[in-house]
């Protein structure tokens, strides 16, 4: 079958690769019908996230089922399905107790207690290396989903592909980012990153009932699609002092929530990467650092954007000292989904008016450069396999 294939930092591209096949009696083949390119990809493609052999990337996708492994109970051939990005077992004390992302079970070379940098890590993902489980990924023709009966969900012919697709991540990712902070109403959030993850934290924060929305990005044209898609009012750090605008919109308290969507490789000036390098440190943290400063006193900071690397002189005096609530992690999303899905169906949210790129799956290589160097105005690019 034909795959998007991590080769090398930098080298991601059309390939042909081995078809998958059924591995344990609870797993089912999806035939792959949409898929997508998120910012996690984007640290595997950069190195920053290392993946020493090939593999198949792609944790954003859905499709149909093609195969049944002997134990399935709640999939049949032909039901169409979109899937969580975590690989869960379903019956593990973390999956039990809502933390499917820490499942005990997907990932059994590389779990760990610690969640150490490089040798311990928690659950499974789909496409996401080796130290993630090494499970091969949906950009791709077809793919191997374990746990069948877990966390795939079953979506309603009327519903499309492009209105469904983001429920496997952006969107329980964006939702969590609110859901952890939660809101009474009338809030002041500040969404820090307005690629995919930020305009779904936007969607997610006026959904639960926020009462201002701001979103902060250094491009212009993903400000622009905020405003356009989510009506929130925008702040570009090249132009204003983001901590002082805020402060000044919230009488100098700062905003009740602050959301990192940008994560440890945001832009960074030669002087960062001179930093990171003295401290061998990797990326950096000053989109976290200015949450800390935006958000008040007893304030909540929901860190999305992902980290992989410790980091000196991490302000834990301000945290203490302002009180804040911190939460982070990676998104459990079937906690979530099928509260989302719902709000999709009746419309209540519109997901699908984000993407600017519709490829064949063939032309992968240009959707993960567009995307990575923010060409064209991408923001989120949609791959159809078999075209
Ligand atoms: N926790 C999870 O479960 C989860 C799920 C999906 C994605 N993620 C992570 O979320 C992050 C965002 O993903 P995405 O798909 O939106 O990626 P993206 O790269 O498209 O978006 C990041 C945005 O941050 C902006 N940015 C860069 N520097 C900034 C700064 N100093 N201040 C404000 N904005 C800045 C960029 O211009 C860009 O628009 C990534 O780190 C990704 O790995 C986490
Ligand atoms: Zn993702
Ligand atoms: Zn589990």
């Amino acid at each position: 079958m034909k795959a998007a294939v991590f080769h090398k930092p930098g080298d991601i591209r059309y390939d042909t690769m081995p078809d998958p096949r059924i591995e344990q009696a609870t797993d089912v083949i999806l035939k792959v019908t949409s898929t997508a390119i998120c910012g996690s990809d984007l640290h595997i493609l950069s190195g920053a996230v290392p993946q020493p052999e090939p593999m198949i990337m792609g944790h954003e996708f859905m499709g149909i089922v093609e195969e049944v492994g002997k134990e399935v109970k709640n999939l049949k051939k032909g039901d169409r399905v979109v899937v969580p990005f975590p690989i869960a077992c379903g019956h593990c004390f973390f999956c039990t107790h809502g933390a499917s992302p820490a499942c005990e079970n997907s990932n059994y070379k590389h779990y760990g207690p610690d969640g150490d940098l490089m040798d311990q890590k928690g659950a499974a993902l789909f496409g996401y290396t080796d130290l993630y489980g090494g499970y091969a990924g949906g950009q791709a023709e077809y793919v191997r989903v374990p746990y069948a009966d877990i966390s795939p969900r079953i979506i309603p012919e009327n519903m499309s592909d492009e209105q469904v697709l983001f429920l496997t991540d952006i969107f329980p990712t964006g939702w969590s980012a609110i859901d952890w902070a939660q809101l009474k109403g009338g809030e002041i959030v500040a969404i820090f990153g307005s690629g995919p993850v930020g305009l779904m934290a936007q969607k997610a924060a006026w959904a639960n009932g926020a009462g201002r929305v701001i979103a902060i990005d250094p491009l212009n044209y993903r400000l622009e699609k905020a405003k356009a898609v989510n009506k929130v009012y925008t702040l570009n750090p090249h132009e204003v002092d983001v901590v002082e605008a805020i402060r000044a919109m919230t009488n100098g308290r700062g905003a009740d929530v602050c959301v990192d969507a940008v994560g440890f490789e945001p832009e960074r000036s030669f002087f960062d990467k001179v930093k990171a390098t003295v401290n061998f440190e990797k990326g950096s943290i000053k989109v976290l650092e200015m949450c800390f400063k935006a958000v008040r006193r007893n304030g909540t900071v929901s860190i999305m954007g992902v980290y992989g690397s410790p980091y000196d002189n991490f302000p834990l005096h301000r945290l203490f000292d302002k009180g804040i609530t911190l939460k982070m992690g990676q998104a459990p999303v079937l906690n979530y989904i099928d509260h989302l899905i719902e709000l999709v169906k009746t419309e209540q949210v519109i997901l699908d008016d984000i993407i600017t790129h519709r490829l064949p799956l063939s032309q992968v290589s240009h959707g993960y450069k567009i995307f990575d160097e923010k060409e064209e105005d991408c923001v989120k690019v949609v791959l159809k396999p078999g075209e």
